[in-house]
């Protein structure tokens, strides 16, 4: 923690916050939902005195960012006394509702003080940095252009308290160094996993049985990742404020960086609420027409299932083969294959993997499959038209007593000729594929051979059929031509079977769209919504339990929540996404963003207590610092939401004397019992 002592008073009220993170206005994963979702509260708090600050990616910021011209004179001069030493930033309005301010550090542009950098670091902070290692060296220049940028800020802005708010390890380098040099900024540092914890869960290691006892220094050592772990436990101890997204992070942050968080921040999202309440229900009619369409084309020829008996199953994310639980479900999904032939189910799951990989391009199957199904269409509609023209002239021309017009006469031998020649375009020798794109390293792909080890194969006997797109959802698509929220619309089920999960926003994504999902008892979501709500499937959020169970049994939990969704019927399905939906106001950053507000008042009485002296300590609360997020509000029909706790930091601290989280916050972290569960109108 900084030492208080270096500080001099500033004031409090009306601070600035920085906040940094790899992924402002640069999609990669998680982060970037948090910050854009987060964007509106924040900016609507703070207004001007917020930035962001990320590095710069030419080609997202060309579609994401419009440049402007900084009206803060110190912001502007610190800006400008970079440019003058040849740094390149780009300052503009992040185009996202809420639209925040945005400052990108073209990394490429510092490259020539990369060594002298290097060996800095290593000086003031015992960080080793070798030669081959892209992303640390571009982690080390982002962090000291961040650090170099907030002493030209400070320097400037002599007033007012500045918070500089931290996300993950390639945006912690400038937290050691912001101490070293006595910056004069208060910090917080979000990590949203640790690096061993997602090396040691993605072998094979039972890592939730042994976070006590693993040797840190040797498990980074032995993955060739310990100069990256070095910056994050030197961001998790050089910060003034430490949080984590969820309890179960804590723990792990805890043991593997040695030092307890000092509370949880949540991750929230920004709730659109539609003038009709059903609104939701049609969304989703409609992108499944578009993900039929999709699914005649990939199918052809071997389109032999019904869309009105097919539900679509999904999963989504970064390629962890094993901490995004692919390998569970892919198994999972063998033996529901096998319960559903079994009970000569009339169900037929499409199930789709997307998930990036690499890939040189779409397959001309995957293209020819959605060619052949519009050649099909366009010659239906030019026979439709043709018919339509010839029953109108005979109408015309047809009196009393003459025989109505013969179907045979109405469809002509050159139609039939038309139609023959695309229904034998469209004969197939092989089964529809599995994956939509030439992946570089098919034969050694862990999806692939997991699919062909349980020989999903999409035959046309099997009730489960597999779908591998393994490059993120756009509407830009020619064979998938969908965005990932539409296409998420779309689907009937998310599956998330996690082992390595520190919050996980798809299944959280699902929720608020309507979208029932399945995650687990290992991801920070899955422990949120365990705690908060009793019968949690009824409200369309299954929970597999990877934590007590054997692999297998596991496996069978997440089989039967398939199998059992399998059996609902439309009406039901239909009922349980109202109730699914009726779950957003859990996750709006309106509620979430309260431990945010509380993080940064921490921030604040750590660095700058002086400032405070006099005003009345009430505890979450500073007088003279505006809090214009709403407090949280009661949630109609969100079960065990009445019992004054408000989000997981609830059972933290963050606040002045309590030095840190304890344990038994997380580790034995429960809710009041409460009163029954109030009934459900089911609308239609
Ligand atoms: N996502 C996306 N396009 C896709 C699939 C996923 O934008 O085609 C997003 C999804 O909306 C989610 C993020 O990727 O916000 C994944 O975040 P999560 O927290 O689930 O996992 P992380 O990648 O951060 O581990
Ligand atoms: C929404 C639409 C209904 C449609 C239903 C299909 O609720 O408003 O018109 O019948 O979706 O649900 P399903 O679960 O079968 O895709
Ligand atoms: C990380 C985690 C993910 C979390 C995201 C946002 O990338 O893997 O579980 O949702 O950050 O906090």
């Amino acid at each position: 923690m900084a030492e208080d002592g270096d500080r001099k008073p500033r004031e409090v009220k009306d601070h600035f916050l920085f906040e940094i993170a790899t992924e402002v206005a640069h999609r990669v994963g998680g982060i970037y939902s948090v910050i854009k979702s987060k964007a509106p509260v924040t900016a609507n708090e703070y207004r001007d005195r917020y930035t962001l600050i990320g590095p710069l990616n030419h080609q997202s910021a060309a579609v994401e960012v419009e440049p402007v011209e900084p009206t803060n004179p110190e912001l502007a001069a610190s800006i400008q006394a970079m440019r003058d030493r040849g740094i390149g930033i780009l300052y503009g309005r992040w185009l996202i509702e809420g639209a925040p301010r945005v400052l990108l550090f073209d990394t490429k542009t510092a490259y020539g003080f990369l060594n002298e950098w290097k060996a800095d670091l290593w000086n003031v902070a015992s960080i080793p940095s070798p030669d081959n290692d892209e992303e640390t060296s571009e982690a080390i220049v982002f962090g000291y252009l961040v650090a170099w940028f907030l002493g030209e800020f400070v320097c400037r802005e002599k007033k007012r308290a500045v918070i500089a708010h931290f996300h993950e390890w390639l945006a912690g380098v400038a937290l050691p160094l912001c101490k070293k040099r006595r910056i004069d900024v208060t910090t917080i540092f979000t990590t949203h996993a640790t690096l061993l914890g997602r090396y040691l869960c993605a072998g094979s290691v039972d890592f939730y049985n042994n976070l006590q006892f693993f040797d840190v220094d040797a498990e980074a050592g032995k993955r060739g990742i310990y100069h990256r772990y070095c910056i994050e436990r030197a961001s998790a101890h050089s910060c003034d404020v430490f949080t984590t997204v969820s309890h179960i992070t804590a723990y792990e942050s805890e043991h593997l960086l040695k030092r307890k968080p000092d509370g949880v921040l949540p991750n929230g999202l920004n709730v659109t609420k539609f003038a009709a309440m059903h609104e939701f229900q049609n969304l989703h009619q409609q992108s499944k027409e578009k993900l039929h369409d999709f699914v005649r084309g990939h199918f052809y020829g071997h389109y032999d299932f019904d869309p009105e008996n097919t539900l679509y199953f999904f999963t989504a994310g970064r390629y962890e083969f094993r901490n995004k639980g692919v390998d569970m479900f892919i198994e999972s999904l063998a033996r529901l294959n096998h319960r559903l032939k079994a009970a000569n189910s009339k169900t037929t799951v499409v199930a789709f993997i997307i998930m990036p990989a690499q890939t040189t391009s779409l397959t001309v199957e995957a293209l020819k499959g959605q060619a052949v199904i519009k050649s099909l269409r366009d010659t239906v509609d030019t026979i439709e038209k043709n018919i339509g023209r010839r029953i109108f002239e005979r109408s015309l021309k047809w009196h009393e007593g003459e025989p109505m017009p013969d179907d045979k006469d109405i469809m002509t031998t050159q139609d039939r000729v038309l139609l023959r020649r695309r229904l034998f375009a469209m004969k197939r020798h092989s089964l529809p594929p599995i994956v939509t794109h030439n992946m570089i390293n098919d034969s050694e792909d862990p999806i692939l051979n997991q699919i062909r080890r349980v020989q999903l194969f999409n035959h046309p006997s099997d009730r489960v059929k597999i779908i591998f797109h393994p490059e993120f959802l756009s509407s830009a698509n020619p064979v998938l031509p969908l965005d990932y929220d539409d296409f998420v619309r779309g689907t009937h089920l998310g599956v998330f079977s996690s082992y390595y999960e520190p919050w996980g926003y798809t299944p959280a994504e699902c929720t608020v769209m309507g979208v029932p999902s399945i995650t687990t008892n290992l991801s920070g979501f899955g422990c949120y919504m365990e705690e908060l709500i009793e019968n949690s499937s009824d409200y369309g959020i299954y929970i597999v339990d990877r934590r007590m169970k054997a692999v297998d049994e596991s496996v069978n939990q997440l089989t039967s929540y398939m199998e059992e969704f399998t059996q609902k019927s439309r009406r039901q399905r239909i009922n349980q996404r109202n109730r699914t939906e009726r779950l957003s106001d859990l996750l709006d950053w309106k509620r979430m963003g309260m431990e945010y507000v509380k993080a940064r008042q921490l921030a604040l009485r750590r660095a700058y207590p002086t400032s405070f002296v006099g005003d009345d300590d009430d505890e979450d609360f500073i007088p003279g610092v505006e809090q214009k997020v709403a407090r949280p509000f009661s949630v109609p029909g969100s079960p065990r939401d009445r019992t004054g706790m408000m989000t997981p930091g609830d059972f933290a601290s963050l606040q002045e004397g309590h030095e840190s989280l304890s344990t038994e916050d997380y580790v034995a972290w429960k809710l009041p019992e409460e009163e029954d569960p109030e009934e459900y109108p089911f609308p239609l």
